[in-house]
């Protein structure tokens, strides 16, 4: 992976639990190769630990501003999304595939991105990556909506 997939360098802070700890240490691989920052929360190897440690980790690390984005790596991706998505200001998307990926940045301005290592390969994660990292948020009617998703109504229509 070349610094061409980021025009400027970036603070990653990653996290995994054990089903993600090796696709999650090969982004890690990769993200340093092209001259990012690594915030490495863990876990390290195979025994068994709780993803939302993993997940609420790096989540801080992105509100406290100490990061840029999360990458976050779980078996499915699924507990790991949902573990960051009850963080305040977290926006976190499980994606499978480099489309979902591009749009939830344009369009979510997603901040921490949720992989399944047992659902998707390396080379797809990789090019996910790719695409976290170069795609712009688009702003403009997006803005309002981002600002809703904090926004729980009392009563719903
Ligand atoms: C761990 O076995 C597994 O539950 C976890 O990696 C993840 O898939 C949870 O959503």
């Amino acid at each position: 992976m070349t610094n061409t997939l980021s025009p400027r360098s970036l603070i990653i802070a990653l996290g995994a639990d054990h089903g993600g700890v090796a696709l999650k240490n090969r982004l890690a691989a990769a993200l340093i190769e092209a001259g990012h920052q690594v915030l490495d929360f863990g876990t390290d190897g195979p025994a068994s630990v709780d993803y939302p440690d993993f997940a609420h980790a790096v989540c801080a690390a992105v509100t406290g501003k100490r990061a840029d984005y999360g990458i976050l790596v779980c078996g499915t991706g699924i507990g790991m999304s949902i573990a960051a998505n009850r963080n305040p200001g977290i926006r976190c998307a499980l994606v499978h595939d480099v489309t979902t990926t591009r749009l939830t940045r344009a369009h979510n301005d997603a901040n921490v991105l949720a992989l399944g290592a047992r659902i998707i390969g390396e080379e797809v994660a990789l090019d996910i990556l790719r695409s976290f990292l170069t795609t712009e948020f688009e702003g403009g009617r997006h803005i309002g909506r981002i600002a809703k998703l904090s926004t729980v109504p009392e009563t719903t229509p």
